[in-house]
């Protein structure tokens, strides 16, 4: 008969107490499904007196998670605290320094110090298990690691902050401004502490650092994402967008290019008829490309305490099975260094300015993009507001360089009232 597999679970906040919930619930479910009892030793978090809706009491409690991680009670430490630095990463190295497994859900923590981290968890032999750093619910890492082990991986894409997708369709389906969505979502409670981790997409960004690692077997690079988040996307833009036959998405890529790893997560237009321009309210979508299997879209609950406490489960159903490996799929050591490469890939383009009325102000327009270039695929105009009439313009496939000297030209034209917006259009 197996030993019962101890865990210590750091942080008893949504994610945290959804995990207790699931391991009281389907105790014997998960007994049958791994051939080992699964019981907590003891557990951490700030405030012991707190309410938090579950009974603790036969839990041993520490204040320190660093002291969780040490306990001789403790086989596997369940990181759920959260931050890239501090508590959780300090308490991780610990549990690692002693040979203990690792599951977390902190993506934040993984995308600046994932490296490190793996390499130390491999030279113990531990492993490191985060199913719920990326799209909450969704069983993303899983498949890449596994599923699609055989596959070269060619792009990966996807809608992974639920937050900012909420927000976006929010203003289209309503009307509403950003300003507007932007006190909505955050009086539901639907933003981070810091809502510039996701509105500036910058959580988003730590899970697409994470995947591209997975995906083609680079060291995490962070710092190579090329970053924009939805702060500057308005109404009118999302209305004309839609008018045009598309809808505006925060929007990761990630592929391997014969320069390095481009790495993008920013506003993009997407077809409104494909998955991702389907995609509503606060799902996440992720689409994996690989060169056998062709393309592969998975949806589902990116947040929530079901959903991200299920795909913690997932991890620590692994380790009681003995499914063990490489962090990032294949050994830290091995890892490549993500040179990033800014993308050189033509793409068509949305642009909206709003012009002077004056005579011969859109001649002017359509000639400082024909000279740099920049091909019209399509265009309307729309009706005069005040002094100048809201453009359309949708290019054929240019360089994202081609479009910006077309954009220096145009603000010396002085027909143009305001920075014009320039949004890629994204191929899915
Ligand atoms: P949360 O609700 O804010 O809970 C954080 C928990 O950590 C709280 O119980 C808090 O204690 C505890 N904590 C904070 N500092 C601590 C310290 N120094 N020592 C011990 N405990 C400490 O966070 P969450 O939403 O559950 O998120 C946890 C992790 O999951 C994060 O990495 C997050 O990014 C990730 N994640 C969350 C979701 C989601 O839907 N929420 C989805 C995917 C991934 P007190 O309760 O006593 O204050
Ligand atoms: N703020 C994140 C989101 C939580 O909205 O997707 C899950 O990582």
């Amino acid at each position: 008969m197996s030993q019962p597999l101890r865990l210590g679970i750091a942080g008893l906040g949504t994610v945290g107490v959804g995990v207790v919930q699931i391991l009281r619930k389907q105790a014997k479910l998960l007994q049958a499904r791994t051939g080992r009892e699964i019981v907590i030793s003891a557990v951490s978090a700030r405030d012991r007196t707190k309410d938090r809706g579950v009974t603790l009491s036969s839990y041993a409690w520490e204040d320190d998670p660093v002291a969780l991680a040490k306990r001789d009670d403790v086989d596997v430490f369940v990181e759920l605290i959260g931050g890239e630095d501090g508590p959780a990463k300090d308490a991780c190295e610990a549990a690692l320094a002693l040979g203990k497994d690792v599951v977390t859900a902190n993506k934040a923590m993984l995308a600046m110090h994932g490296q490190s981290l793996a390499e130390t968890a491999e030279e113990r032999g531990c492993v490191i298990k985060y199913e719920a750093a990326v799209a909450g619910g969704i069983p993303v890492i899983k498949t890449l690691s596994e599923a699609l082990a055989g596959n070269e991986i060619t792009r990966v894409m996807g809608v992974m902050n639920g937050s900012c997708n909420y927000m976006l369709t929010r203003m289209e389906d309503a009307g509403l401004t950003y300003a507007e969505v932007f006190a909505e979502a955050d009086g539901l409670g639907y933003l981070e502490a810091d809502p510039q981790l996701d509105v500036g997409g910058i959580d988003a960004a730590h899970k697409l650092a994470i995947l591209s690692s997975l995906a083609f077997g680079t060291k995490v690079n962070f710092a190579g994402i090329e970053l924009e988040g939805i702060e500057r996307v308005s109404i009118e833009d999302i209305t004309a967008a839609a008018d045009m036959g598309y809808k505006i998405k925060l929007l990761g890529v990630a592929q391997m290019t014969g320069r390095g790893l481009e790495q993008r997560m920013q506003p993009c237009l997407v077809p409104e008829t494909s998955p991702l321009g389907q995609l509503q309210g606060g799902t996440n979508m992720i689409v994996l490309e690989g060169d056998s299997v062709g393309q592969i879209v998975l949806r589902g609950p990116g947040a929530g305490a079901g959903p991200t406490a299920s795909a913690v489960l997932s991890d620590i159903c692994d380790i009681a099975r003995g499914v063990r490996g490489p962090v990032f799929g294949q050994a830290a050591t091995k890892l490549e260094d993500a040179t990033p490469a800014l993308s050189k890939r033509p793409a068509a383009y949305y642009l909206r300015m709003a012009l002077k009325d004056k005579p011969g102000a859109l001649a002017k327009v359509a000639a400082v993009l024909g000279e740099a270039g920049v091909s019209i695929d399509r265009m309307r105009q729309y009706a005069h507001a005040d002094d100048h009439a809201p453009v359309l313009i949708v290019t054929h496939k240019i360089t994202r360089s081609d479009l910006d000297h077309a954009l220096s030209a145009m603000a010396t034209t002085n027909v143009v009232a305001a920075d014009p917006v320039a949004l890629r259009i994204e191929e899915v």
